[in-house]
């Protein structure tokens, strides 16, 4: 598979996450949210996250990169996406900020891929 191959997969896995991501927070935030396609949401979620960090890999490999340290940030900042659910669930109080963080965190994910600044 060739390097744009895997890096339109890799969009395609960041979308499905924060699609995802956005949706699972707004439930959060709901007392009641029985009449939401919650399964779906989880599924597009659990696919984002597979998508993004395999065809991430992928990338890494047909470029020949190391592993700098951008890399390990991505991968902490992929296991935040992974886990942003479980702590709104947990702690509805911390949704909006969430939120914000949401946005911001993805414009660093997209700065460390584009600059590689260490
Ligand atoms: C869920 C968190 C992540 C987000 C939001 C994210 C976002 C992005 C974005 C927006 C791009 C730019 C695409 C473009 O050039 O147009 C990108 C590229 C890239 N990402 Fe990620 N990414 C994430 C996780 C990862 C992980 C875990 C890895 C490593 C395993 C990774 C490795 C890469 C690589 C290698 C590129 C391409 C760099 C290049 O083409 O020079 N990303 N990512």
């Amino acid at each position: 598979m060739s390097y744009e191959f895997y890096k339109i997969l890799h969009v395609i896995g960041v979308l499905m996450i924060f699609a995802a991501v956005g949706a699972n927070l707004v439930i959060a935030s709901l007392k009641d949210a029985t009449t939401t396609f919650k399964q779906e949401i989880g599924i597009t979620h659990g696919i984002g996250l597979f998508l993004a960090i395999i065809a991430g890999f992928g990338i890494i490999a047909k470029l020949g990169l190391a592993f700098k340290g951008w890399v390990l940030v991505k991968m902490l900042i992929w296991l935040f996406f992974g886990g942003i659910t479980a702590i709104a669930t947990r702690k509805p109080d911390l949704v909006k900020p969430l939120w914000f963080a949401t946005i911001l965190i993805g414009i660093l994910a997209a700065y460390l891929a584009i600059y590689k600044p260490f």
